[in-house]
């Protein structure tokens, strides 16, 4: 490839220092925007949790997550001296489930919690004993929803390959509590919780320092520590001084006013079930970088700069999110020399027929902009967060997700990004793994709602 094709490239997908400030102040406005109107894009959700956890909740939880990669049943044994314990199960959401109707995903939950209850890993039980009981659970939904008490809230859209009929509008509590009933379970939904909120109050439970919970993977978003007081919208009936903010920070900038978009973006956008809306989130989550990235060698391929030898173009390459992430993830990791991972990748996953040293290393560095780029736009929109909640004397990030915790670099290149908008604050700001924490957090919510109405 020329020097000339690499260069333009590059200056497409660059975010500069100068602009990662802008973005970060304009992050600053849209959440004030959010906090005083509903008319936003970018949603501002009161979460109705305004409580922390002190470490003496006591208790049996479930909890049921969805909306990553995984679905997951867990049971969450909290001990009253801050320890928990928990199992759980992992399943796939197919394809289908996501895109069939309501009732069928919901029913797909309910028989998932079913078998978990009704086989411990020690015991066995019969329905009959697990229909007999009563269960609490804290459901987390990963989608924005509009939440009007902390177990009840309408699906607002749908994103990240979901559609399933019959959902949005409703009250996503409702539909999981009617499949319960339909497969006999007695399970009180007492909490609906977003994954960001999850990790918040799950991560601040070890580090009580976190006001920030990040997820970085499938989709992005983040949820943060808010005074009541700055949220206008929301008419307080309580005390509380506080309250978890769901910012649904995916639709940042959906007006496109701050952030510089590439055709391969607006390619990306209109290849979704949502085209328009969440336009942040495709420029940084793991479900669309792959599909970037593709465009991006489509491009290529139409104007002879790359695949060349190869002939034809692969079929594969035409297919859309054929090009996963993950395989960025790969690419960036190989440091060999004659780049044989790459190959691996794109000749026997890709099926393009050949590829040269060349094609291998500009397929790379198409990969190492598009992964900066997020990484870099993810820092920013954490400064503008940490900034208009004066914390740059210090705070914990809680930041869960497949593309934080897998993707090389990701969090070297978020720091390097931070040090540019904030200077020397940067070092305040700690950016820490959280692990399948959502689902303690929805129960940790589970028992504060559980003692709060009782
Ligand atoms: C998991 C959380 O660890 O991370 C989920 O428990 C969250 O609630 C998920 O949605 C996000 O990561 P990914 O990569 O699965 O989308
Ligand atoms: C999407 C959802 C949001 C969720 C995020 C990460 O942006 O709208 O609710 O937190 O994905 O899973």
């Amino acid at each position: 490839p020329s020097q000339a094709t690499l260069l333009r490239l590059q200056h497409m997908f660059e975010v500069t220092g100068d602009k990662l400030s802008q973005i970060s102040k304009h992050m600053m406005a849209e959440m004030k925007k959010g906090l005083a109107s509903d008319e936003c894009a970018m949603k501002m959700i009161p979460t109705h949790v305004v409580r922390r956890p002190k470490g003496d909740e006591v208790g049996s939880y479930l909890a049921l997550d969805l909306g990553g990669s995984n679905f997951r049943v867990c049971e969450i044994t909290l001990d009253g001296r801050g320890g928990t314990r928990s199992r759980q199960s992992k399943h796939v959401v197919t394809d289908d489930l996501k895109t069939g109707t309501g009732a069928a995903l919901f029913d797909f939950f309910a028989d998932q919690v079913k078998h978990f209850l009704m086989n411990d890993g020690q015991n066995e039980y019969s329905a009959e004993e697990i229909e007999s009981r009563n269960y609490k659970l804290g459901f987390t939904f990963s989608f924005a929803v509009n939440q009007v008490s902390i177990n009840k809230g309408y699906l607002l859209l749908w994103n990240k390959g979901f559609s399933a009929d019959n959902c949005v509008g409703e009250d996503v509590v409702r539909l999981l509590s009617e499949a319960f009933r339909r497969k006999k379970l007695n399970i009180d939904v007492t909490a609906l919780v977003n994954d960001t909120t999850g990790t918040l109050v799950s991560h601040a439970y070890g580090a009580p320092d976190t006001y920030i919970g990040v997820i970085l993977g499938t989709g992005t978003n983040a949820a943060y520590v808010e005074k009541v007081e700055n949220i206008t919208k929301f008419k307080s009936s309580g005390t509380a001084k506080d309250m978890i903010i769901n910012t649904e920070w995916g639709a940042f900038d959906d007006e496109m006013v701050v952030i510089p978009r590439t055709k391969y973006d607006h390619k990306v956008d209109r290849g979704t079930s949502h085209p328009k809306t969440y336009t942040f989130e495709k420029l940084i989550s793991g479900m669309y970088l792959g599909e970037v990235v593709r465009y991006v060698l489509l491009d290529l391929v139409k104007t002879g700069e790359i695949f060349v030898a190869g002939g034809s173009a692969s079929k594969t390459l035409k297919i859309q999110y054929a090009f996963e992430t993950a395989y960025m993830s790969r690419i960036e990791r190989d440091h060999s020399l004659d780049l044989s991972d790459v190959r691996t990748v794109l000749e026997d996953l890709m099926h393009i027929p050949s590829t040269t040293l060349a094609d291998r290393r500009l397929t790379r560095a198409i990969c190492e902009m598009v992964g900066k780029r997020s990484a870099r736009l993810s820092a920013a929109a954490i400064a503008g967060v940490v900034t208009k909640m004066n914390k740059l004397d210090g705070c914990t990030v809680g930041i869960d997700g497949s593309l934080f915790e897998l993707y090389p670099h990701f969090s070297n290149r978020m720091r390097d990004a931070l040090h540019e908008i904030l200077g020397f604050s940067a070092d305040n700001i700690v950016l820490e793994q959280a692990r399948d924490g959502s689902g303690q957090g929805a129960a940790l919510i589970a028992a504060l709602a559980t003692s709060i109405t009782e």
